[in-house]
């Protein structure tokens, strides 16, 4: 059914969410999966529109698998198709690390190439470089990466010049399944790359320097299955914090070590906060309106980029001036239109933004763009005087687990009601 997102804002949040486990770590963690024929138990996997269709894409190349109460069963005991077509590929990026994974445990591959989107051109160069220096032969024709390895992959020495998430993923896995030395140099250092190096290991990779620039692995032609839980989802707990401090409320999130959200803490102690920072939880409190304050968006330890939006949205009703540099992605400001609907005071100029808080946010209708600039849209309708509908809320099941049921738990005032071209059909009109 096609349906809205109804949030009436004046509410202060309040008190304690268990966060759901990383989308940005289970879909690697999923990927991964096929690099061995023995079965793997995935616990803690969101229920998400992103892990359904990167399970049917899974399910084409051969995996059989379960999805139940958070864990996943899922075993490839021989790969039957070495294809990821345009539209899975479309519709979720990361089916794209399919690639190195299948062209390891079978010889070759054809994925779609992803394309650019509405937040930057997301190219693929580093992986590609990076397979091509562990022997892969890669042929680009109609759209479709074919990668072949006749003679074998084999170890060795890559270098990435950004330190993207999605290459060492990708690299990472790749290199799992190679019974050699591979270094990857330049690395990126999210915690959900240490979590994909925690579920290798148990299947048999040795690895070192997981969360630092530089990783060494040295993989085996056969790894064995694994059972292993997926971490906390940090942006999912900064939404929840940041919603609890916009609206002048505490909140208290769960599952999750402090220091993955480190910087985004320190945005928030800057603008006024009180942050307490437990062994596995995270409590946020603010009493009065946010203070205009300045970040920049970096590579990991730094401000997530996935969180700008969200921290933009909160500080659109703060006093004073915020500047915000989006430093990963070359056009993330796609929210700005839809924040100055609710009467929002913000500027952008290339990669900056300068938002001028203001007194009172006014509810208005707004899209949901893509996931957090959905969320960062619910934040400002948590914050607005009057009722905020936002339609094409599909964005917000691809990322987050029962947001509504969560909200609602904190004392939001919010709703799912079938869109208005839904009720029409419903009332015949
Ligand atoms: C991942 C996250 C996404 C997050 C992003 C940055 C998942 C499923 N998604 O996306 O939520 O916003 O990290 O933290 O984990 N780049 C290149 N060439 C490449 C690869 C990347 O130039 O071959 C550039 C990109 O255009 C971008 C920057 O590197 O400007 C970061 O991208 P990357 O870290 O790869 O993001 P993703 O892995 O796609």
């Amino acid at each position: 059914m096609l349906e809205v997102l109804c949030v009436t804002g004046g509410s202060r949040l309040s008190g304690n969410i268990q966060v759901s486990g990383a989308k940005n770590s289970a879909l690697p963690l999923l990927i991964a999966s096929i690099l061995t024929s023995e079965e793997c138990v995935l616990k803690n996997v969101p229920d998400l529109e992103d892990i359904t269709v990167l399970l049917r894409l899974l399910r084409c190349v051969g995996a059989e698998s379960s999805f139940e109460a958070n864990t996943v069963r899922i075993r490839t005991a021989r790969v039957k198709g070495t294809e990821a077509p345009y539209g899975s590929v479309k519709a979720l990026r990361a089916s794209f690390w399919v690639l190195g994974p299948l062209l390891a445990r079978a010889g070759q591959a054809r994925v779609s190439l992803p394309g650019g989107d509405a937040i930057g051109s997301r190219p693929v160069d580093l992986h590609l470089k990076g397979l091509a220096k562990l022997g892969a032969d890669i042929r680009l024709k109609h759209g479709v990466v074919f990668a072949q390895a006749p003679g074998g992959l084999h170890g060795g020495e890559i270098v990435l010049d950004f330190p993207s998430v999605g290459a060492t993923h990708h690299l990472l896995m790749t290199a799992a399944l190679i019974d050699e030395e591979t270094i990857i140099r330049g690395a990126a250092r999210e915690p959900e790359i240490v979590d994909l190096a925690a579920m290798l290991e148990k299947m048999g990779v040795s690895i070192e320097g997981a969360g630092s620039e530089v990783i060494r692995l040295h993989g085996a032609s056969e790894l064995g299955g694994a059972q292993h839980a997926v971490l906390g989802d940090r942006i999912e707990a900064a939404t929840y914090l940041i919603a609890g401090a916009a609206t002048q409320g505490q909140v208290t999130v769960e599952g999750l070590s402090p220091g993955a959200l480190d910087s985004t803490l320190g945005v928030l102690e800057e603008a006024g906060s009180t942050v307490l920072r437990q062994e596995n939880a995270i409590c946020v409190a603010c009493r009065s309106r946010l203070a205009g304050v300045n970040f920049d968006t970096r590579p990991y330890p730094g401000v997530a980029t996935d969180v700008q939006p969200l921290l933009m949205a909160a500080l659109t009703r703060a006093c004073g001036t915020s500047v915000i540099h989006e430093g990963i992605f070359e056009s993330r400001f796609g929210h700005v239109a839809e924040y100055r609907r609710f009467c929002a005071d913000i500027s952008v100029d290339g990669r900056t933004a300068t938002v001028h808080g203001v007194e009172q946010l006014s509810a208005a209708p707004v899209e949901a763009l893509d996931i957090r600039a959905a969320a960062g849209a619910v934040i400002m309708g948590l914050m607005a005087e009057g009722t905020t509908q936002m339609s094409e809320i599909y964005h917000l099941d691809r990322g987050y687990d029962r947001l509504v049921e969560k909200l609602r738990c904190l004392g939001a005032r919010i709703c799912r009601i079938p869109s208005v071209e839904e009720r029409e059909v419903v009332l015949g009109c």
